[in-house]
């Protein structure tokens, strides 16, 4: 069994499709929240799953808060940290603690588009597909090894919300399969490439418009 520690700041969706994609092999050893107030957090523990938090409030300094929060998380023993929609920027000491055993999910095509206001960004640059990527989490904000990435198309009438709403569709199918593939150990690394084995190819297009 491997365990996974999900780090979550809020409703915790992808955090709810993880959980109930009941992964083989996989055992979810504990749910903590930044912020106490996590909708999330409740969900976790009507299921029975051991929830924590850690109020970043309480500390100084961000290196402090991220020694608590590795020591917390290491008290579970993870074989695999999830962060899904865990909003903190993280110091380069806890980044390389967790080095190739760390995901991370951000709702657009990486390396377009890191950091907040994704959809709008995406909708300002005129782009025609969106989507969402799973990468290994390195110090850089929203880089790293790239996993999976999941299309969408973006329609003239969009608006972010709109835009979030296919997105996060396309992220609760892909976080849960890239979660699998680690726990299965068929993803490897390769500079910035992660090599996934037994990979099925695909010839699946999607264009936007289509004609
Ligand atoms: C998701 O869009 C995720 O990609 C981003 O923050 C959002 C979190 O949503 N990092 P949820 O808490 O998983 O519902």
């Amino acid at each position: 069994m491997k365990n996974l520690v999900i780090l979550i700041s809020g409703r915790g969706s992808n955090m709810q499709a993880i959980v109930d994609a009941k992964i083989p092999g996989a055992r979810i050893a504990a749910v903590i929240s930044n912020r106490p107030d996590a909708a999330g957090l409740a969900w976790a523990a009507e299921r029975g799953i051991a929830t924590a938090v850690l109020d970043h409030k309480q500390f100084a300094d961000r290196e402090s808060f991220d020694a608590a929060l590795a020591e917390l998380i290491d008290g579970y023993q993870p074989d695999l940290v999830v962060l899904a929609g865990f909003m903190r920027i993280l110091t380069q000491g806890f980044t390389a603690h967790y080095a190739g055993r760390m995901l991370n999910i951000h709702p657009s095509l990486l390396p377009s588009f890191p950091g907040l206001h994704t959809h709008q960004q995406a909708i300002n640059a005129g782009c025609r597909i969106a989507g969402c990527t799973v990468h290994f989490v390195t110090a850089e904000l929203d880089h790293g090894p790239i996993v999976a990435q999941g299309a969408v198309p973006v329609f003239h009438n969009d608006t972010e919300a709109t835009l979030a709403a296919r997105v996060l569709e396309q992220e609760h199918r892909l976080y849960p399969q890239a979660v699998a593939q680690f726990v299965a150990g068929r993803l490897s690394l390769d500079g910035l490439r992660v090599l996934v084995a037994d990979e099925t190819p695909t010839s699946a297009r999607l264009a936007v418009p289509l004609d």
